[in-house]
């Protein structure tokens, strides 16, 4: 889950997969369903509705969603504006085509002819960090000569790994990307494989922070290969940050989390 999230919303989040999974529900819609009050809860600046816009001011969103029990299937949305619940749009591009991502204009008029409405995502506390992003634009803009040393300001986003009692397991993963993006970027979060895989028999993993990092080194696609080979979720975790250490000789000037989950339900998480 994201590290800027509401702890309310934290709590929602995790009672709400919990209530579903009590209901009978599969582990995919306990999953979206909790990122569902995430990305519909604007005190979660990081995650849909009330995150930080990209830098002319309008968001676009990035999820995927990954499903053991429906064979390991997966859909993606990325750089969709104008709704509320990318999530759950990824979910109809996995059940409903069969294609996995659909992005930009033509992942919303999908979303649309699914009924989703199109709403203004910006509330007045993102749209005020985003004038005082405009008014103090400096090195925090993302745009830096070549080669430049470059600490970078992620967002963040929120991962849901579910388990349930039948030992079958979905992941979800949903975000702004990151504050003030440049128009049309996407990160990690709808790449099958850097910001979220699942495997049912095995488990599931996740990224958050920044994205271009975890897609270098297939980051959840590692995990859970990790945890194939024998780690416990930790220590696949730690695997995976280490070598996005290594690969910036120990010094790497950005954030990125990994969460993992087995299928024993033990779970892991290193940033
Ligand atoms: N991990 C979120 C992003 O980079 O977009």
């Amino acid at each position: 889950m994201t590290s800027k999230t509401n702890p309310y919303v934290k709590e929602k989040v995790t009672t709400t997969a919990w209530d579903v999974l009590k209901k009978g529900g599969s582990p995919l819609d306990a999953a979206e369903k909790a990122v569902n009050v995430s990305e519909l809860d604007p005190r979660d600046p990081t995650v849909g509705y009330g995150g930080d816009p990209n830098e002319e001011g309008f968001h676009q969103l990035d999820a995927s969603v990954m499903s053991g029990p429906d064979g390991n299937n997966a859909g993606a949305v990325a750089a969709l504006e104008s709704i509320k619940t990318p999530c759950s749009v990824a979910r109809l591009v996995m059940e409903r085509t069969d294609h996995l991502m659909l992005v930009g204009k033509g992942a919303l008029k999908f979303a649309k002819m699914h009924g989703f409405k199109e709403e203004n995502l910006m509330t007045e506390e993102a749209r005020q960090h985003w004038v005082a992003w405009k008014e103090n634009l400096s090195e925090r803009d993302y745009y830096h000569p070549p080669k430049k040393e470059y600490e970078h300001e992620e967002g963040d986003t929120i991962n849901v790994l579910v388990l349930d009692a039948n030992g079958d397991i979905a992941g979800v993963t949903s975000t702004v990307g990151h504050h003030f993006k440049i128009v049309g970027r996407v990160g990690d979060s709808p790449i099958i494989g850097a910001g979220l895989y699942v495997d049912n028999n095995i488990g599931a993993a996740g990224a958050t922070g920044h994205g271009a990092e975890s897609i270098k080194v297939c980051a959840s696609f590692l995990a859970v290969e990790k945890m194939r080979e024998g780690m416990a979720p930790q220590q696949a975790c730690r695997f995976v940050c280490q070598r996005v250490i290594d690969r910036h000789n120990g010094k790497p000037m950005f954030g990125l989390k990994i969460v993992a989950l087995n299928k024993a339900g033990d779970c892991g998480c290193c940033s």
